[in-house]
């Protein structure tokens, strides 16, 4: 990740010359040779975050520190360790809150800039720029800001389910993201929580017949609409590459495995969301639209396998959208508003020798 930060991630030599991750080519599918993780092996954790209090939210999703402020960990003698035991927590865990945090914008950049890199992101990925950006945005391109008074009012000709909101960003770029951070820093009195849901969970929860049968399709992913938003918001579409030279033009639709690998901890997870996903390849559009029913079926039904997080002023979440989905709540009328930082990973692949988090816990 060409980079502002200098960082020694112990990744340097690590690229595999045969396939991703060093395994023979067949046992991996997707991917894309221009952007593939520098992680030969799952990350492990070191213990550096030990000394902060923390409780996991929910078994299955989400853990929260007090007391850790970010912007003394970038100015740590052993900061690089400890961002990569940030990164390997916010990979297992799916999300992680932080409360009360100073970091300001330009260091929330810096921050998941380190964190990706970190983690093995390709060399060749860097912060997403959101095709909706505003040139000139005063934050800088890779800052989205995340405001009330830009969504549209009203009830216009919209679902009325809270769960079509459901989510993981960027899955329309051939290269999406491996991390996104966002700081609230305007808030209602009440209302305007944000849950997230773990893909680790819901590809546990799929049998053994069905995950095989899943593992070996892709489906598309579409955000033409984001064509409609830009005219609407009159802001020209960002064509430019959008932080990997494979994320450009005018084309805001990709195809990725339906099940893919998270190469920080090594386990599988189901990639298909309620946002983006809007065709699996290879079966007849009825079998498609069952089987991304009964796949957002398991995410939006499954509350024990969500975490609902409500925001204090300035707290942070920081999530892994390779293995989780999200949605913010849209329950409130006062200003509410902050930043977001999104970093790009590799492009999703499925290393079919991976497993589940339940069997590599169990193992
Ligand atoms: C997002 O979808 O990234 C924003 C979530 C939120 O506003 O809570």
């Amino acid at each position: 990740m060409p980079s502002a930060v200098t960082v020694n991630s112990g990744l340097d030599g690590a690229a595999p010359t045969n396939g991703v991750n060093g395994h023979v080519k067949q046992q991996i599918r997707g991917g894309h040779a221009d952007a593939r993780t520098r992680r030969a092996e799952p990350l492990t954790y070191t213990g550096t975050l030990d000394q902060y209090e923390h409780f996991d939210s929910t078994p299955a999703i989400g853990r929260e520190y007090s007391n850790l402020q970010l912007r003394d960990i970038l100015a740590h003698p052993n900061r690089d360790a400890m961002i990569q035991d940030i990164a390997y927590t916010i990979s297992s865990r799916g999300v992680v809150f932080l409360r009360q945090q100073d970091v300001t914008p330009p260091e929330m950049k810096t921050f998941v800039e380190l964190l990706s890199t970190l983690a093995g992101c390709p060399s060749s990925s860097t912060l997403h720029v959101h095709p909706l950006t505003e040139e000139g945005s005063e934050l800088g391109d890779q800052i989205s800001v995340i405001s009330s008074a830009k969504q549209k009012k009203g009830l216009s000709d919209t679902s009325r389910l809270a769960s079509v909101g459901w989510h993981s960003d960027i899955t329309f770029e051939p290269v999406p993201s491996d991390y996104a951070m966002l700081k609230i820093h305007t808030l209602p009195s009440t209302g305007g929580d944000t849950l997230w849901a773990s893909g680790y969970e819901i590809y546990d929860r799929l049998s053994p017949s069905m995950a095989a049968y899943l593992e070996t399709l892709t489906a598309v992913h579409d955000a033409t609409f984001f064509h409609d938003e830009a005219a609407r918001l009159g802001n020209p579409l960002r064509e430019t590459p959008r932080g990997h030279p494979l994320n450009n033009g005018k084309s805001l639709t990709t195809t990725h495995p339906v099940i893919r690998t998270n190469p920080v901890t090594g386990w599988k997870s189901v990639y298909v969301n309620k946002g983006f996903t809007k065709r699996i390849n290879g079966v007849t559009r009825d079998e498609s639209d069952m089987l991304i029913k009964y796949l957002l079926d398991l995410v939006v039904h499954n509350h024990d396998a969500q975490v609902r997080f409500r925001w204090n002023k300035n707290d942070i979440a920081v999530w892994d959208n390779r293995a989780t989905w999200h949605t913010a709540s849209y329950d409130y009328s006062d200003p509410r508003a902050g930043d977001r930082v999104c970093s790009l990973g590799e492009a999703p692949y499925l290393d079919v020798s991976s497993t589940g988090r339940r069997e590599a816990q169990s193992a």
